[in-house]
C-alpha cells in the first residue's frame, strides 16, 4: 500500500486545509499557498511504495500515449501515463501501490540503435504518470523512444534535443498552438502539425477546458460511441481534472502531435477555470474552495504534461522558463495567470479607467517581471522570442477615439505592458517577438513603443496563433473583421479560422506561416496556408513573406 487507509485522498487533505483557513486570509495567494502547502510526496521518498507486477494491468496501459518535452541541448523528458481504461475514474489500476514501467531510447525509429534505456516507477499517488528526463545525449539530435510494461508496448515517439547554446544555426522551425476544446471539434489541425518538420511545438495555453462534455462529445456529435455521463459537468475536483486530461489525450490527433514532436508547455485560465486570475476565481465565488481547486488543476496539469520541472508545492507551481537555441534565439516562457491582479472593471470589454490604468497592476508578478527583465539584460540571441498566453497588443473594437478593451489582455495591465516594453528598451532587445493564443483567431501585429501614437516606433511584433479546435469551424473573416483592421492599423492580419502558425527563424528573419483548417467539425478536414509574413533582423515590423 502507498497510502495508509487513513491517509486522506489528494482531494480530502485540500478540502480539510481549505476548511480550516480563516477566509480573511485567502486575501493573497501567498498566504493561501503557505497555509494550504501540504507535502506532494515526492517518487523518491516512496521508496516504501509497494511494487506490483505488470500481470495486474489486465489491458494496454498505454491508451494516452506518449510525449516529450522541455528539450535542452542534449537532454529531453519523456512522458507517458497509464491508462487501461482512461475513461473511468482510477483508469483501471490498484488505487494504490507502483509499478515498473521500462523506457527506451534510440538513434532509429526500429530501435536497432538504442543509447539509453531505464526504467521508472509509476506511482498511484501521480495517477501513473512517468516523466524520465533523459540527459547525456548529443545536442541538437533526433530520437526515438518508447515505454513498456511487462509484454505491454508504448507506441514510439519521435523528439528532438535542442541545440548548444553558442551554436551558430541556419534556421530552425517551430509550431504554435493554443486553445483546444475537445467539445467543439476534431482536432484535425494537430493530424496536420504531426506531418510539419519541427524542433519543437509551444503551447500557449487552453490545453483543456473545464465545461461539462455531453454523451455526444459536444459539436463532435459522436455517433459511435458515448462518453460516460461523469464528464458532462464543470471540472473542480483532482479526479475530474485527472479524468478530462484523459479524455483529451485518448484523442488519436493530439497523440499524434504529441509522438511527432517536443513541446514546450504554458498554462492560460481554462486549465483551471475561464478568466480567474491568481487566487481569485472568474465570478467571485468562495475564494478558500476556488485555492483547492486550482491546487487539484495544477497538480492534474503537471502530471499530464511533458515537464522537467519538480512536482507542484502546495497550491503553486512555477511555471516560467528560459530556453535558448544556439545563438539563434532565447525563449522566455511566461506565465501571466498565476501572479496577475485581478482584471480591472469586472473584467470583459470594458473602457480604461483610472482603475485599470494604476500604475501598480501587474500581470506576471513582481518576481517574473525581474527574472523577464534580467533575462533580456543577459541576451545575446539573435531573436529574443515570449511565448505567452493573452493578446499583448493594443486591439481596440470601433475607430472611435475612445473604445473598449479586453480587461482579461495586456490591454486591462498597460502598466505592466510599458515596464516590460521599457525592459525591452534598457536591454537594448532588437528583435522581439511575441507567440500568443487565447483569443481563437490568428492576428499579426505590429509591437508599438506608444500604441496610443501610431506613429511611434515599431519595437517587435506579434504573432496570435488560431485555436485547434476551440470556436468550432470558424470563418475567414469574422464579423468584426472590418472593424477590428480599422480600428488597429498595427493590426496587419486578421484570420478566423481554426489551425495552428510555423514559425521558422534565421539570422536575417522570422517567417510566420498561418495554417488554416477547412473544417473540424467532422473528421477529415484538408490544411491550407492562409497567409505569410516576414520580420528582418534589425527591422522590426510584420511584412508579407
Ligand atoms: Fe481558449
Amino acid at each position: 500500500m502507498t497510502r495508509p487507509a487513513d491517509r486522506p485522498s489528494p482531494d480530502q487533505q485540500l478540502r480539510e486545509a481549505a476548511a480550516r483557513l480563516d477566509r480573511r486570509r485567502f486575501l493573497t495567494v501567498t498566504s493561501a499557498a503557505a497555509a494550504l502547502a501540504f507535502t506532494v510526496n515526492l517518487p523518491s521518498a516512496h521508496a516504501e511504495d509497494a511494487e506490483f507486477g505488470p500481470r495486474a494491468i489486465t489491458g494496454d496501459p498505454f491508451t494516452l500515449g506518449v510525449a516529450s518535452g522541455d528539450p535542452l541541448p542534449g537532454a529531453v523528458v519523456l512522458w507517458t501515463r497509464l491508462a487501461p481504461r482512461p475513461l473511468e475514474p482510477g483508469a483501471g489500476l490498484p488505487p494504490a501501490g507502483s509499478v515498473r514501467v521500462g523506457w527506451e531510447l534510440a538513434r532509429d525509429e526500429r530501435f536497432r540503435k538504442v543509447v539509453r534505456r531505464g526504467s521508472a516507477r509509476a506511482h498511484a499517488e501521480f495517477n501513473y504518470a512517468v516523466h524520465v528526463d533523459v540527459d547525456g545525449l548529443d545536442a541538437d539530435r533526433v530520437y526515438w523512444y518508447r515505454f513498456t510494461v511487462g509484454a505491454w508496448s508504448s507506441p514510439v515517439g519521435r523528439t528532438r534535443t535542442a541545440p548548444e547554446r553558442g551554436r551558430r544555426l541556419d534556421a530552425v522551425r517551430f509550431g504554435l498552438v493554443s486553445c483546444q476544446a475537445y467539445e467543439d471539434g476534431y482536432f484535425t489541425a494537430y493530424r496536420h502539425l504531426a506531418d510539419e518538420d519541427l524542433a519543437a511545438v509551444f503551447h500557449v495555453g487552453d490545453y483543456i477546458y473545464e465545461y461539462g462534455i455531453d454523451a455526444a462529445g459536444g459539436d463532435r456529435k459522436y455517433t459511435d460511441r458515448t462518453l460516460p455521463a461523469l464528464f458532462d459537468h464543470e471540472t473542480a475536483t483532482l479526479e475530474d481534472y485527472r479524468l478530462r486530461y484523459s479524455l483529451y489525450k485518448n484523442d488519436p490527433d493530439l497523440q499524434a502531435a504529441h509522438a511527432a514532436h517536443p513541446w514546450y508547455v504554458t498554462w492560460d485560465d481554462h486549465e483551471v477555470e475561464n478568466n480567474y486570475a491568481a487566487g481569485i476565481p472568474e465570478k467571485g465565488q468562495d475564494p478558500a474552495p476556488f485555492i483547492a481547486r486550482r491546487a487539484a488543476a495544477y497538480r492534474a496539469y503537471w502530471e499530464n504534461m511533458p515537464l522537467r520541472m519538480p512536482q507542484p508545492r502546495g497550491t503553486e507551481l512555477t511555471l516560467y522558463r528560459r530556453v535558448h537555441f544556439g545563438q539563434l534565439a532565447q525563449f522566455d516562457i511566461l506565465d501571466t495567470r498565476q501572479y496577475r491582479d485581478d482584471q480591472a472593471n469586472g473584467d470583459g470589454w470594458q473602457y480604461p479607467t483610472p482603475e485599470s490604468e494604476d500604475p501598480r497592476r501587474t500581470l506576471m508578478g513582481a518576481a517574473q517581471e525581474r527574472w523577464f527583465a534580467e533575462g533580456l539584460r543577459r541576451s545575446r540571441a539573435t531573436w529574443n522570442v515570449v511565448p505567452q498566453q493573452v493578446v499583448f497588443s493594443r486591439r481596440k473594437n470601433t475607430t472611435a477615439e475612445r473604445s473598449k478593451l479586453s480587461m482579461d489582455a495586456w490591454d486591462g495591465y498597460p502598466a505592466a505592458r510599458e515596464r516590460f516594453l521599457a525592459a525591452v528598451d534598457r536591454a537594448g532587445v532588437e528583435n522581439l517577438v511575441l507567440l500568443t493564443g487565447d483569443v481563437h483567431v490568428a492576428y499579426a501585429l505590429d509591437v508599438k513603443r506608444d500604441f496610443d501614437k501610431p506613429d511611434s516606433r515599431t519595437v517587435g511584433v506579434e504573432f496570435v496563433g488560431t485555436s485547434i479546435s476551440s470556436d468550432g469551424d470558424g470563418e475567414e473573416k469574422p464579423s468584426n473583421w472590418q472593424n477590428l483592421m480599422s480600428a488597429n492599423p498595427h493590426m496587419k492580419f486578421y484570420d478566423g479560422r481554426r489551425g495552428y502558425t510555423t514559425l521558422t527563424l534565421d539570422r536575417h528573419q522570422v517567417r510566420a506561416d498561418y495554417r488554416a483548417v477547412s473544417h473540424i467539425t467532422r473528421p477529415g478536414g484538408t490544411v491550407t496556408t492562409a497567409a505569410s509574413f516576414v520580420t528582418e533582423a534589425g527591422n522590426p515590423g510584420i511584412r508579407p513573406a
